[in-house]
């Protein structure tokens, strides 16, 4: 089955936990594209009083496209619960995120809402999280010497550039730099090194945050709670 027809499957299933009056987060990414497709049609199909909090300027612009009612994070007082879609989960519901760039603000909406969706396709469930590059934003003053220090702790770190060789932006007009590691055996302690260096704003190891994990398959849609 297509990588995509599963993501679409897991993002039409999660809205089912959206319910009337809530405060939500929305996410950011192909998958999460799906997802508020889907919650635009119930929210017109049952007049679902929503107040959404999105991760991105890109699912900001969807969400008012859709007539989907937005307000920033500052303005709400509580998130009730955040779907979003993710790079890698493992079986102890670790993850990685971070791939469309939104993971800082993907963290900050993550962190305030009192629960966690991700929707996934089968493939990004995995044994060891890692094979998928660790996103890593930075301020764009010094961040050579933030790359540096990166190599020099052999974490293979990249710039991530655009095809025409200037570099990704995030939201926050920082640069991203991904961390080729294959495998992350020890995330805390990895999540720990990442937080302490000066410059770096966020990284996309999202630890002990997600409560379910909506999973995309060939056979059917699985939800798997931590
Ligand atoms: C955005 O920065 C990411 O965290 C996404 O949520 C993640 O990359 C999943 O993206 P897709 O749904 O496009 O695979």
């Amino acid at each position: 089955m297509d990588k995509n027809a599963m993501k679409k499957m897991a993002a039409e299933r999660s809205v089912d936990f959206v319910e009337d009056n809530m405060i939500l987060g929305l996410g950011t990414g192909s998958t999460v594209v799906y997802m508020v497709e889907a919650l635009a049609k119930r929210v017109q199909a049952e007049h679902l009083n929503l107040t959404c909090v999105c991760t991105s300027i890109r699912t900001e612009e969807q969400a008012k496209s859709l007539g989907i009612p937005v307000k920033a994070l500052n303005d709400v007082d509580h998130i009730d619960l955040t779907i979003d879609g993710a790079d890698e989960v493992d079986a102890n519901f670790q993850g990685i995120k971070g791939g469309g760039a939104a993971h800082l603000f993907e963290k900050l909406v993550a962190t305030t809402s009192t629960r966690n969706i991700w929707i996934v396709d089968q493939e990004k469930v995995v044994d060891t999280i890692g094979r998928f590059p660790l996103p890593v934003e930075v301020i764009p003053f010094g961040s050579q010497q933030v790359f540096n220090k990166m190599a020099k702790e052999g974490l293979n770190p990249e710039f991530r550039m655009t095809a025409d060789g200037q570099h990704v932006l995030t939201d926050s007009k920082n640069y991203v730099i991904d961390l080729h590691l294959n495998q992350v055996q020890h995330p805390h302690l990895l999540a720990s090194w990442l937080s302490e260096q000066v410059g770096v704003v966020e990284h996309g190891l999202f630890l002990d945050i997600v409560d379910q994990v909506v999973v995309g398959a060939p056979d059917g849609v699985k939800i798997l709670t931590a």
